[in-house]
């Protein structure tokens, strides 16, 4: 059975992990977040020192603990693109070293390819075509997913990701980064109907609303207005009630359109990948709202929602069944469309 050492480093979690077919063997990460929470944001330059620092040390742990050394591996892969440049160099060129090093074949893993493939990280894949909302802190798209590799984008946010406005709300309530457990946290107990935030929706030139095309910025621009309104009539800010309220819109939003989208398309199985997918509000609306129009749904298990490095390995395990693999040359891009990923396996490097 394949076994694929698989590194993440694209954003602010360093993350190795060894994963086969029947499942994750070992996984370590560690997490750069309160670092960066001094700063209100990830740092690149500090993120690419932590990694260097960190991933020999991770290495090494899933190795002893899945009792695996590199010569018994069938392959080393590392997210190569999107992601901050300097942090996604670390995880390719220890990956492409220890690729040569033992001589085993390198796959570069497109991180939302990565992100797709959580979702059967434990159990069975999802019946192909089937729909995806994918929400992290860079992306809120809504992907037809005929098989690994063929990907159509069906929608998609035209300003902030759902996770991006998570946070710059998070910042604007005072509660911290990252933003979206902080609102999960502040959240709890509040009253979601208490403020009636927007929900976005993008016009058409020809008139009418976009189906499932999302918005996010005029929400945070609202809950900022709000709580200016409320600074000035004095007294504590009701943070529970703001919290929730402006969770629970980002949630509904977020499932109505996707639930719009599948039935629109045909599609019976909604998938929902990424951070914000962890988001315990949206989960439970999903399994009412999907469940009771008839559309089968998954999200991915709550602890490969956030980046991690077995997901990297679940989509380099469909890569290599498929007989593809990179060449040792392969570099980075800050961004590259998820619908070429299959360039990333071509003769010559893409990038
Ligand atoms: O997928 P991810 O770890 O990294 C990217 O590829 O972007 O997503 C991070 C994003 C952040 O914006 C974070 O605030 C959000 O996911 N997030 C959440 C939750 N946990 C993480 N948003 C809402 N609720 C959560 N529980
Ligand atoms: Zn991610």
């Amino acid at each position: 059975m394949p076994a694929v050492l698989a590194l993440e480093t694209s954003c602010d979690e360093s993350a190795a992990a060894l994963v086969t077919e029947a499942g994750v063997v070992a996984s370590a990460l560690a997490s750069q977040v309160e670092e960066h929470a001094r700063w209100g944001g990830v740092v690149p330059e500090i993120a690419s020192r932590r990694h260097l620092e960190a991933l020999p040390g991770l290495i090494a742990r899933v190795q002893r603990e899945s009792g695996l050394s590199l010569a018994a591996i069938d392959a080393v892969a590392a997210t190569v693109t999107p992601g901050l440049v300097g942090a996604l160099l670390v995880g390719s060129v220890m990956g492409r070293t220890l690729a040569r090093l033992h001589q085993k074949p390198f796959l570069g893993i497109h991180h939302l390819e990565g992100h797709l493939c959580s979702a059967w990280l434990e159990g069975d894949r999802p019946p192909m075509p089937h729909l995806v909302l994918l929400v992290s802190g860079g992306h809120s798209e809504l992907l037809r997913v005929d098989r690994p590799g063929r990907y159509r984008r069906l929608g998609r946010s035209r300003d902030d990701a759902a996770g991006e406005c998570f946070d710059k709300v998070a910042r604007l309530l005072g509660l911290g980064y990252p933003g979206g457990p902080a609102i999960e946290r502040a959240a709890l107990g509040g009253d979601e109907r208490r403020f009636a935030f927007p929900k976005g929706r993008v016009s058409l030139p020809d008139g009418g609303f976009h189906p499932y095309d999302f918005s996010f910025s005029g929400l945070k621009t609202a809950v900022g207005r709000q709580v200016r309104e409320l600074e000035q009539a004095g007294g504590p800010l009701p943070l529970a009630d703001l919290a929730a309220s402006f969770q629970a819109v980002v949630g509904d939003v977020l499932v109505e359109r996707s639930l719009r989208c599948a039935e629109a398309e045909g599609l019976d199985t909604l998938v929902v990948v990424g951070g914000v997918a962890a988001n315990r509000r949206l989960r439970e609306r999903l399994r009412e709202q999907a469940s009771a129009r008839g559309i089968d749904w998954r999200v991915a298990p709550l602890a490969w929602c956030t980046d991690n490095a077995a997901m990297i390995g679940r989509a380099a395990l469909e890569r290599l069944a498929a007989g593809q693999t990179s060449p040792i040359t392969l570099g980075v891009a800050a961004r590259f469309p998820l619908e070429e990923a299959d360039a990333l396996y071509a003769e010559s490097p893409c990038f």
